[in-house]
Protein backbone atom coordinates (compact mmCIF):
# COMPACT_ATOMS: atom_id res chain seq x y z
CA UNK A 1 0.00 0.00 0.00
CA UNK A 2 0.87 3.51 -0.05
CA UNK A 3 1.31 5.13 -3.48
CA UNK A 4 0.61 8.89 -3.77
CA UNK A 5 -2.02 8.57 -5.63
CA UNK A 6 -3.33 6.02 -3.08
CA UNK A 7 -2.94 8.67 -0.19
CA UNK A 8 -4.48 11.35 -2.78
CA UNK A 9 -7.34 9.20 -2.30
CA UNK A 10 -7.85 8.61 0.88
CA UNK A 11 -7.84 12.52 1.31
CA UNK A 12 -10.29 13.13 -1.16
CA UNK A 13 -12.67 10.36 0.23
CA UNK A 14 -12.43 12.07 3.94
CA UNK A 15 -12.72 16.03 2.08
CA UNK A 16 -16.02 14.30 0.48
CA UNK A 17 -17.55 11.99 3.20
CA UNK A 18 -17.46 9.87 0.17
CA UNK A 19 -16.98 5.67 0.92
CA UNK A 20 -15.53 3.44 -1.49
CA UNK A 21 -17.47 -0.05 -2.21
CA UNK A 22 -15.81 -2.37 -3.98
CA UNK A 23 -16.57 -5.66 -4.97
CA UNK A 24 -13.76 -9.15 -4.34
CA UNK A 25 -12.81 -9.26 -7.75
CA UNK A 26 -11.43 -5.81 -7.69
CA UNK A 27 -8.06 -5.63 -8.30
CA UNK A 28 -5.25 -5.31 -5.49
CA UNK A 29 -4.45 -1.85 -5.01
CA UNK A 30 -8.25 -1.31 -5.32
CA UNK A 31 -9.03 -3.57 -2.58
CA UNK A 32 -6.13 -1.39 -0.86
CA UNK A 33 -8.30 1.41 -0.60
CA UNK A 34 -11.67 0.40 -0.16
CA UNK A 35 -13.42 1.39 3.31
CA UNK A 36 -15.91 -1.95 2.44
CA UNK A 37 -15.33 -5.26 0.31
CA UNK A 38 -17.48 -8.15 -0.15
CA UNK A 39 -20.08 -10.02 -2.30
CA UNK A 40 -23.30 -8.55 -3.66
CA UNK A 41 -24.58 -9.43 -0.97
CA UNK A 42 -22.57 -8.11 1.19
CA UNK A 43 -22.49 -4.58 -1.18
CA UNK A 44 -26.20 -4.16 -0.86
CA UNK A 45 -26.41 -4.28 3.22
CA UNK A 46 -23.40 -1.90 3.27
CA UNK A 47 -25.60 0.64 0.81
CA UNK A 48 -28.16 0.46 2.62
CA UNK A 49 -26.00 1.36 6.17
CA UNK A 50 -24.62 4.68 4.63
CA UNK A 51 -26.45 7.64 6.36
CA UNK A 52 -23.72 9.38 7.71
CA UNK A 53 -21.66 9.54 4.12
CA UNK A 54 -22.80 12.13 1.32
CA UNK A 55 -21.23 10.31 -1.63
CA UNK A 56 -20.40 6.50 -2.28
CA UNK A 57 -17.51 5.51 -4.92
CA UNK A 58 -18.69 2.15 -6.42
CA UNK A 59 -15.96 0.30 -7.68
CA UNK A 60 -17.64 -3.11 -9.12
CA UNK A 61 -20.20 -3.57 -12.20
CA UNK A 62 -23.46 -1.54 -12.97
CA UNK A 63 -25.55 -3.28 -11.62
CA UNK A 64 -24.19 -2.99 -8.04
CA UNK A 65 -24.12 0.57 -8.45
CA UNK A 66 -27.41 0.97 -9.48
CA UNK A 67 -28.58 -1.14 -6.74
CA UNK A 68 -26.82 1.35 -4.56
CA UNK A 69 -28.81 3.98 -6.27
CA UNK A 70 -32.01 2.32 -5.44
CA UNK A 71 -31.29 2.44 -1.88
CA UNK A 72 -29.92 6.11 -1.71
CA UNK A 73 -31.59 8.08 -4.53
CA UNK A 74 -30.90 10.91 -2.57
CA UNK A 75 -27.17 9.98 -2.12
CA UNK A 76 -24.34 10.66 -5.16
CA UNK A 77 -23.18 7.54 -6.33
CA UNK A 78 -20.51 7.68 -8.58
CA UNK A 79 -18.96 4.78 -10.30
CA UNK A 80 -15.26 5.45 -11.66
CA UNK A 81 -15.79 4.30 -15.55
CA UNK A 82 -19.39 3.72 -17.35
CA UNK A 83 -18.27 0.93 -18.69
CA UNK A 84 -17.66 -0.98 -16.15
CA UNK A 85 -21.02 -3.55 -17.20
CA UNK A 86 -21.91 -6.72 -16.28
CA UNK A 87 -22.88 -8.58 -19.48
CA UNK A 88 -25.20 -10.95 -18.00
CA UNK A 89 -27.04 -8.32 -16.19
CA UNK A 90 -28.11 -7.04 -20.16
CA UNK A 91 -29.13 -10.42 -21.33
CA UNK A 92 -32.67 -10.03 -19.74
CA UNK A 93 -34.38 -6.82 -20.94
CA UNK A 94 -37.38 -5.77 -19.51
CA UNK A 95 -39.56 -6.68 -22.83
CA UNK A 96 -38.63 -10.25 -22.56
CA UNK A 97 -39.28 -10.82 -18.53
CA UNK A 98 -42.76 -8.89 -19.03
CA UNK A 99 -43.35 -11.73 -22.10
CA UNK A 100 -42.45 -14.57 -19.68
CA UNK A 101 -44.68 -13.26 -17.03
CA UNK A 102 -47.54 -12.79 -20.05
CA UNK A 103 -46.89 -16.66 -20.64
CA UNK A 104 -46.62 -17.74 -16.74
CA UNK A 105 -48.89 -15.49 -14.77
CA UNK A 106 -48.79 -17.81 -11.61
CA UNK A 107 -45.28 -17.85 -11.57
CA UNK A 108 -43.30 -15.94 -8.53
CA UNK A 109 -40.21 -14.09 -10.64
CA UNK A 110 -37.17 -13.90 -9.18
CA UNK A 111 -34.17 -11.86 -10.71
CA UNK A 112 -30.61 -12.55 -9.45
CA UNK A 113 -29.11 -9.19 -8.49
CA UNK A 114 -27.27 -9.09 -11.77
CA UNK A 115 -29.71 -8.06 -14.08
CA UNK A 116 -31.09 -4.28 -14.85
CA UNK A 117 -33.13 -2.10 -12.98
CA UNK A 118 -35.66 -1.63 -15.93
CA UNK A 119 -36.38 -5.33 -15.57
CA UNK A 120 -35.97 -5.34 -11.15
CA UNK A 121 -39.05 -3.57 -11.80
CA UNK A 122 -40.92 -6.41 -12.38
CA UNK A 123 -39.67 -8.89 -10.12
CA UNK A 124 -41.30 -10.11 -6.74
CA UNK A 125 -37.84 -10.50 -5.13
CA UNK A 126 -34.01 -10.70 -6.00
CA UNK A 127 -31.52 -12.77 -4.73
CA UNK A 128 -27.66 -12.97 -4.91
CA UNK A 129 -25.43 -16.18 -5.15
CA UNK A 130 -25.46 -15.99 -1.22
CA UNK A 131 -28.93 -16.03 -0.46
CA UNK A 132 -31.00 -17.59 -3.49
CA UNK A 133 -31.65 -20.97 -1.84
CA UNK A 134 -33.39 -19.26 0.85
CA UNK A 135 -35.07 -16.23 -0.83
CA UNK A 136 -36.68 -18.88 -3.48
CA UNK A 137 -38.18 -20.80 -0.78
CA UNK A 138 -39.39 -17.35 0.80
CA UNK A 139 -41.60 -17.23 -1.84
CA UNK A 140 -45.25 -18.80 -2.19
CA UNK A 141 -45.67 -19.75 -5.07
CA UNK A 142 -44.61 -23.27 -6.27
CA UNK A 143 -43.58 -21.96 -9.87
CA UNK A 144 -40.52 -19.72 -10.62
CA UNK A 145 -39.87 -17.68 -13.29
CA UNK A 146 -35.82 -16.97 -12.24
CA UNK A 147 -33.17 -15.12 -14.66
CA UNK A 148 -30.86 -14.44 -15.63
CA UNK A 149 -28.37 -17.07 -14.67
CA UNK A 150 -29.27 -19.87 -15.76
CA UNK A 151 -26.57 -22.21 -13.51
CA UNK A 152 -27.42 -20.46 -10.38
CA UNK A 153 -31.58 -20.96 -11.84
CA UNK A 154 -30.21 -24.87 -11.84
CA UNK A 155 -28.27 -24.74 -8.22
CA UNK A 156 -31.14 -23.45 -6.83
CA UNK A 157 -33.75 -26.14 -8.23
CA UNK A 158 -31.27 -28.87 -7.24
CA UNK A 159 -31.96 -27.53 -3.20
CA UNK A 160 -35.58 -26.72 -3.35
CA UNK A 161 -38.77 -28.47 -4.61
CA UNK A 162 -40.30 -25.98 -6.97
CA UNK A 163 -40.71 -25.39 -10.22
CA UNK A 164 -37.51 -23.45 -11.95
CA UNK A 165 -38.57 -21.72 -15.51
CA UNK A 166 -35.33 -19.47 -16.89
CA UNK A 167 -35.66 -16.29 -18.78
CA UNK A 168 -34.26 -16.01 -20.95
CA UNK A 169 -32.97 -19.91 -21.59
CA UNK A 170 -29.31 -19.45 -21.46
CA UNK A 171 -28.29 -16.57 -19.76
CA UNK A 172 -24.89 -16.74 -18.48
CA UNK A 173 -22.03 -15.35 -16.93
CA UNK A 174 -19.17 -15.84 -19.44
CA UNK A 175 -16.31 -15.90 -17.07
CA UNK A 176 -17.67 -18.88 -14.79
CA UNK A 177 -18.38 -20.53 -18.50
CA UNK A 178 -14.88 -20.96 -19.12
CA UNK A 179 -14.44 -23.39 -16.00
CA UNK A 180 -14.74 -27.41 -17.38
CA UNK A 181 -14.99 -30.26 -15.43
CA UNK A 182 -11.24 -31.09 -17.23
CA UNK A 183 -9.97 -28.01 -14.96
CA UNK A 184 -11.66 -29.47 -12.12
CA UNK A 185 -9.80 -33.52 -12.51
CA UNK A 186 -6.79 -31.66 -13.40
CA UNK A 187 -6.73 -29.51 -10.23
CA UNK A 188 -7.63 -32.87 -8.21
CA UNK A 189 -3.98 -34.61 -9.82
CA UNK A 190 -2.36 -31.52 -9.15
CA UNK A 191 -3.29 -30.69 -5.72
CA UNK A 192 -5.12 -33.67 -4.00
CA UNK A 193 -5.13 -32.40 -0.80
CA UNK A 194 -7.19 -29.69 -1.86
CA UNK A 195 -10.73 -28.90 -1.35
CA UNK A 196 -12.32 -27.47 -4.71
CA UNK A 197 -14.57 -24.94 -4.68
CA UNK A 198 -16.83 -23.07 -7.35
CA UNK A 199 -19.15 -19.82 -7.28
CA UNK A 200 -22.82 -20.98 -8.44
CA UNK A 201 -22.47 -19.22 -11.99
CA UNK A 202 -20.31 -22.14 -13.26
CA UNK A 203 -21.95 -25.06 -15.53
CA UNK A 204 -23.54 -27.70 -12.86
CA UNK A 205 -21.35 -30.33 -13.94
CA UNK A 206 -18.77 -28.25 -12.55
CA UNK A 207 -20.39 -27.43 -9.85
CA UNK A 208 -21.20 -30.40 -9.35
CA UNK A 209 -17.50 -31.77 -9.75
CA UNK A 210 -16.20 -29.51 -6.75
CA UNK A 211 -16.57 -29.91 -3.25
CA UNK A 212 -18.33 -26.81 -2.39
CA UNK A 213 -20.08 -24.02 -4.34
CA UNK A 214 -20.90 -20.84 -2.31
CA UNK A 215 -20.94 -17.05 -3.12
CA UNK A 216 -17.50 -15.48 -3.16
CA UNK A 217 -18.44 -13.61 0.57
CA UNK A 218 -18.90 -17.42 2.09
CA UNK A 219 -15.52 -18.49 0.40
CA UNK A 220 -13.97 -16.04 2.72
CA UNK A 221 -15.90 -16.55 5.11
CA UNK A 222 -15.42 -21.00 4.71
CA UNK A 223 -11.79 -20.42 4.60
CA UNK A 224 -11.37 -18.85 7.73
CA UNK A 225 -12.92 -20.87 9.92
CA UNK A 226 -11.30 -24.51 7.88
CA UNK A 227 -8.52 -26.31 9.38
CA UNK A 228 -7.04 -27.44 5.80
CA UNK A 229 -4.54 -25.56 4.65
CA UNK A 230 -5.16 -25.96 0.63
CA UNK A 231 -8.06 -24.59 -1.98
CA UNK A 232 -8.55 -24.33 -5.47
CA UNK A 233 -10.79 -21.43 -6.35
CA UNK A 234 -13.50 -21.47 -8.97
CA UNK A 235 -14.36 -18.11 -9.40
CA UNK A 236 -12.45 -14.97 -10.79
CA UNK A 237 -8.97 -14.46 -10.00
CA UNK A 238 -8.70 -11.72 -7.68
CA UNK A 239 -11.04 -13.53 -5.18
CA UNK A 240 -7.31 -15.04 -4.27
CA UNK A 241 -5.96 -11.56 -3.68
CA UNK A 242 -8.95 -10.75 -1.31
CA UNK A 243 -8.33 -14.16 0.48
CA UNK A 244 -4.71 -14.16 0.52
CA UNK A 245 -4.87 -10.24 2.76
CA UNK A 246 -7.62 -11.81 5.42
CA UNK A 247 -6.67 -15.37 5.78
CA UNK A 248 -2.71 -15.89 5.59
CA UNK A 249 -1.40 -19.24 6.00
CA UNK A 250 -3.31 -20.87 3.45
CA UNK A 251 -2.30 -21.88 0.10
CA UNK A 252 -4.58 -20.87 -2.70
CA UNK A 253 -4.85 -22.09 -6.41
CA UNK A 254 -7.56 -20.70 -9.18
CA UNK A 255 -9.03 -23.12 -10.80
CA UNK A 256 -7.94 -21.40 -14.19
CA UNK A 257 -5.63 -18.24 -14.58
CA UNK A 258 -7.75 -16.88 -16.94
CA UNK A 259 -10.85 -16.29 -15.27
CA UNK A 260 -10.86 -12.58 -15.66
CA UNK A 261 -14.05 -10.23 -15.58
CA UNK A 262 -13.01 -7.30 -17.92
CA UNK A 263 -15.48 -4.75 -17.30
CA UNK A 264 -14.51 -5.83 -13.45
CA UNK A 265 -10.89 -4.25 -14.11
CA UNK A 266 -11.65 -0.85 -15.89
CA UNK A 267 -11.26 1.07 -12.35
CA UNK A 268 -7.99 2.12 -12.17
CA UNK A 269 -7.01 4.45 -9.32
CA UNK A 270 -6.26 6.98 -11.51
CA UNK A 271 -10.08 6.91 -12.77
CA UNK A 272 -11.10 6.92 -8.79
CA UNK A 273 -9.14 9.94 -7.94
CA UNK A 274 -10.87 11.70 -10.90
CA UNK A 275 -14.52 10.42 -9.84
CA UNK A 276 -13.82 11.86 -6.34
CA UNK A 277 -12.72 15.21 -7.83
CA UNK A 278 -15.54 15.40 -10.69
CA UNK A 279 -17.92 13.71 -8.33
CA UNK A 280 -18.85 11.46 -12.13
CA UNK A 281 -19.85 9.40 -13.37
CA UNK A 282 -22.55 9.77 -11.22
CA UNK A 283 -24.87 6.64 -11.51
CA UNK A 284 -28.67 7.80 -11.87
CA UNK A 285 -32.07 6.01 -12.54
CA UNK A 286 -35.06 8.14 -13.36
CA UNK A 287 -37.19 8.30 -10.07
CA UNK A 288 -39.85 5.87 -11.56
CA UNK A 289 -37.67 2.72 -11.66
CA UNK A 290 -35.65 2.93 -8.63
CA UNK A 291 -38.81 3.70 -6.59
CA UNK A 292 -40.27 0.31 -8.62
CA UNK A 293 -37.44 -1.69 -7.87
CA UNK A 294 -36.73 -0.58 -4.77
CA UNK A 295 -39.62 -3.18 -3.39
CA UNK A 296 -37.89 -6.25 -5.09
CA UNK A 297 -34.63 -5.38 -3.34
CA UNK A 298 -36.09 -4.74 0.23
CA UNK A 299 -37.63 -7.73 -0.08
CA UNK A 300 -34.53 -9.56 -0.85
CA UNK A 301 -33.10 -7.90 2.49
CA UNK A 302 -35.69 -9.38 4.39
CA UNK A 303 -36.03 -12.55 3.14
CA UNK A 304 -31.66 -12.79 3.85
CA UNK A 305 -32.21 -11.98 7.57
P1 LIG B 1 -20.90 -12.69 -5.58
O1 LIG B 1 -22.14 -11.99 -5.11
O2 LIG B 1 -20.81 -14.10 -5.11
O3 LIG B 1 -19.68 -11.90 -5.23
O4 LIG B 1 -20.97 -12.80 -7.14
C1 LIG B 1 -21.07 -11.66 -7.95
C2 LIG B 1 -20.72 -11.92 -9.32
O5 LIG B 1 -20.96 -11.16 -10.20
C3 LIG B 1 -20.05 -13.17 -9.59
O6 LIG B 1 -19.65 -13.19 -10.87
FE1 LIG C 1 -20.86 -10.23 -14.40
FE2 LIG C 1 -19.52 -12.51 -14.67
FE3 LIG C 1 -18.20 -10.25 -14.20
FE4 LIG C 1 -19.70 -11.39 -12.29
S1 LIG C 1 -17.83 -12.23 -13.24
S2 LIG C 1 -19.64 -9.22 -12.82
S3 LIG C 1 -21.41 -12.18 -13.53
S4 LIG C 1 -19.40 -10.75 -16.03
Amino acid sequence: MSSSIQDEILKLKEEKNAIILAHNYQPKEVQEIADFLGDSLELCIKASEIDDKDMVVFCGVDFMAETAYILNPDKKIVIPTMEAECPMAHMLPEEVLLEAKKEHPDAGVILYVNSIAEAKQHADTLCTSANAVKVTESLPHDKILFGPDKNLGNHVAEQIDKEIIHVPKDGHCYVHRLFHIEDVNLKREQYPNAEIICHPECDMKVQNACDKVMSTGGMLRYIAQSDKEEFVIGTEIDMITRINSEVPGKKLYPLLEGAICKTMKLHTLEKIRDALVNEAPEVVLPKEVADNSRKAVEHMLNASK
